[in-house]
């Protein structure tokens, strides 16, 4: 779902927002409301903003290391955090290349990683900003397909969880039959090249049957699996909510990965399908943090014998 004209597109549409949010200050607040009511039918697109967001704790902001001119007009993607040093993104958000062979990870002094904060814009007192140590491409994705569309960003530090603004999720571990009611959310496109919301927005999509993806995806692979409502098909991630997560039973089921437009008729979104790739998580993310505890236990055990 991502595309450097689409981005910039977005980027044209945010300073419109950044117009929107001056005249606001200013007080001029009831016009705007009034106007942005209208909009709300096709955020995220076509989402909602629950009164209590349980789900956007688990959720990051994936940006460049500087922004352009103002905090967070540089968001690329979404991420949901696994472990308070792993965040768990789409491989077409940090790795880059026209094919598999060479295929390149980001920087990770490129990249920021916030989290703590239901909003794009504000920096508030939970806002946690955090540095890239790693970034692991799944060695299979493909570019042209999106097949395997799945990466890892180690941290430098932890994220500090408190439970109500930053918070680790749990991945699918059972099977998921196809209808299950699941939540997408992100801060991508409240439509097809429209501006990105300041705070987070939710959608509630379905797992559709794997017949009916493969219906519509050009390439449709192991490891994938898309979701909407039909009765709405609005309801849709879109460019900018890449990465984040798709969340069913309070675990992370899917990852957003791409689309036919977004919130298209009879169409649907394609997500990576976490739990056909829970084995290359753990070895690539939450087992690699491990060693430092081995080394830990060894200098222990040689204390512990010494004295
Ligand atoms: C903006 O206007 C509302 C009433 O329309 C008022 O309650 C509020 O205090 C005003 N805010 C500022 C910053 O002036
Ligand atoms: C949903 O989660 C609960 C507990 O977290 C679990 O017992 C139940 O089996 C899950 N249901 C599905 C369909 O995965
Ligand atoms: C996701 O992958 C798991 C494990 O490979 C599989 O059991 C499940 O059916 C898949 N889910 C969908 C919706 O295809």
């Amino acid at each position: 779902m991502c595309s450097i004209e689409k981005i910039l597109v977005s980027i044209v549409l945010i300073n419109i927002l950044q117009l929107e949010t001056y005249l606001c200050t200013k007080n001029n607040s009831k016009i705007i409301m009034e106007d942005a009511q209208e909009k709300y039918k096709f955020l995220i697109t076509a989402g909602y903003r629950p009164k209590i967001d349980n789900l956007a704790k688990y959720v990051v902001s994936l940006r460049g290391k500087k922004y352009k001119r103002f905090f967070g007009d540089n968001h690329g993607c979404g991420g949901s955090i696994i472990s308070p040093k792993v965040i768990l993104t789409a491989a077409h958000c940090v790795c880059r290349g026209d094919s598999r062979i060479e295929l390149k990870p980001l920087r990770p002094s490129d990249l920021l990683v916030v989290a703590g904060t239901p909003r794009r814009l504000v920096v508030t007192e939970k806002t946690q900003a955090l540095k890239v140590d790693k970034v692991i491409c799944h060695a299979y994705y493909d570019p042209k397909t999106f097949h395997n569309d799945i990466a890892l960003l180690l941290l430098i530090k932890n994220i500090y969880e408190d439970g109500v603004s930053a918070q680790r999720i749990s991945l699918q571990t059972s099977s998921l039959p196809p209808h299950t009611k699941c939540t997408v959310l992100g801060w991508g496109q409240i439509f097809t090249k429209g501006p990105l919301p300041d705070l987070i927005l939710h959608a509630d999509i379905y797992i559709m049957p794997n017949e009916f993806c493969k219906e519509r995806a050009n390439d449709f692979f192991f490891g994938m699996m898309c979701a909407n409502d039909e009765n709405d098909f609005e309801k849709d991630s879109c460019v900018g909510d890449s990465g984040g997560p798709l969340i069913c039973n309070g675990s992370v089921a899917g990852i957003v990965s791409f689309g036919y437009g977004c919130g298209a008729p009879d169409e649907a979104g394609f997500y990576t399908n976490v739990s056909s790739y829970r084995d290359w998580i753990r070895k690539n993310g939450l087992d690699k943090l491990r060693p430092v505890n081995y080394i830990l236990l060894i200098v222990l055990q040689i204390c512990i014998t010494e004295n």
